[in-house]
């Protein structure tokens, strides 16, 4: 694929202080942007100055939500190399969304391409500090000024980066969260196993509501019985009770994470007992009545290893591992940034280092 580059000729000043980076607030100087039509396919891939862009009042995306997205990471490692994490596994997922949301496919090598050209120009932008990196957004929208509701004959698939640092304002501290018995993010047959934009919207209520009682996010319920476990708003879910790793089974309403598989690929490697399979809200309660539930955390790109220090169900706070990170969750977070990070070796095979 030939890529157009255009470089800016304004570079904005790149913050200095990674501490005060936050997370998805300030924009690198460029960005990747390809437009699809039904006669040429994706074509004219060009990099340019990250800058708004110009969309029709009645693009589709704005009406109908059809738009897909990804979300990954490019780290600096202490011998300078900047590098991502299982990159292709991104890009399959965003052809899984594609399918689901009727959007056309993008090659993979497509997308690595448009992708590692981009960090390659911007590479100024990848953070120094540890816990912080360029946090990068592929993203893929309707933009046919039409009313009416159909998939799309026109997209465009833009990708933008971002200097973060934690998700989480807390760092590693454990969060607080919040069981959510009155809204349903997914539901088998919807999009839940999907990255698009509908999944959120359809999880701000449930988030307002956690934040208004001081929790960090929302663990979401299956949609028709509310009774089993599914995910968190921007993470998986794992529960250590006993010496047994579980989390919730994939079977279409839960986003398949890449650090979640990551998580139970590793965990394996260790020996421990990992199980995918359905869990109930009750067994969990029922495990941390009888001090069986060591250790709850979330796994996600922008979030890593999140250790779940509070998880209130209706009027039931159950505080785990003494609001502490557990040695589970604090060995995969030390591995999984370990590997991301060059500090330790990536016997996984998972990073890929870009070439300059
Ligand atoms: N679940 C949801 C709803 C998410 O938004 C994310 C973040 O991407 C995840 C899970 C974790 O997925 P991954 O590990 O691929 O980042
Ligand atoms: C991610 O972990 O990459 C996410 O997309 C989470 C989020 C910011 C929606």
């Amino acid at each position: 694929m030939d890529i157009k580059i255009t470089k800016t000729t304004a570079p904005k000043p790149i913050p200095k202080d990674d501490s005060k980076l936050g997370f998805g607030r300030v924009f690198s100087d460029h960005m990747f942007i390809m437009p699809y039509d039904r006669e040429n396919g994706w074509h004219n891939a060009e990099i340019k100055p990250f800058g708004d862009i110009s969309l029709s009042p009645a693009a589709m995306v704005l009406h109908y939500g059809q738009e897909i997205f990804e979300g990954l990471k490019a780290y600096r490692t202490a011998s300078g190399d900047i590098q991502l994490f299982r990159p292709e596994k991104n890009f399959e997922r965003l052809n899984v969304s594609a399918k689901r949301l009727v959007i056309p496919e993008i090659p993979v090598e497509d997308a690595m391409q448009a992708l590692t050209e981009l960090v390659k120009l911007d590479k100024d932008w990848v953070p120094h500090s540890d816990g912080a990196s360029l946090y990068i957004r592929p993203f893929v929208f309707a933009v046919d000024p039409f009313v009416g509701v159909r998939p799309g004959d026109y997209y465009y698939f833009i990708i933008i980066t971002s200097p973060s640092g934690p998700y989480y304002s807390t760092g590693l501290s454990p969060v607080g969260i919040y069981v959510e018995e009155n809204y349903v993010r997914a539901v088998k047959g919807g999009m839940g196993y999907t990255k698009t934009g509908g999944n959120y919207a359809a999880s701000l209520a449930g988030q307002d509501e956690a934040h208004k009682q001081n929790f960090s996010q929302v663990l979401w319920l299956d949609g028709v019985e509310r009774k089993y476990v599914e995910e968190v708003g921007a993470m998986n879910i794992f529960f250590v009770i006993d010496d047994e790793i579980i989390t919730p089974v994939l079977e279409g309403s839960v986003l398949p994470g890449i650090t979640r598989i990551s998580a139970i690929e590793l965990c394996k490697k260790w020996g421990y007992k990992v199980t995918e399979r359905k869990i109930s809200i009750e067994e969990i309660a029922r495990a941390h009545n009888g001090g069986a539930l060591k250790e709850v955390f979330g796994t996600g790109t922008a979030a890593v290893i999140s250790p779940v220090g509070v998880l209130k169900w209706g009027d039931n706070a159950m505080t785990i591992n003494d609001d502490k990170m557990g040695d589970i969750s604090k060995k995969l977070y030390d591995t999984l940034t370990g590997i991301q990070y060059s500090k330790i070796p990536d016997d996984m095979g998972w990073v890929r280092k870009i070439k300059f």
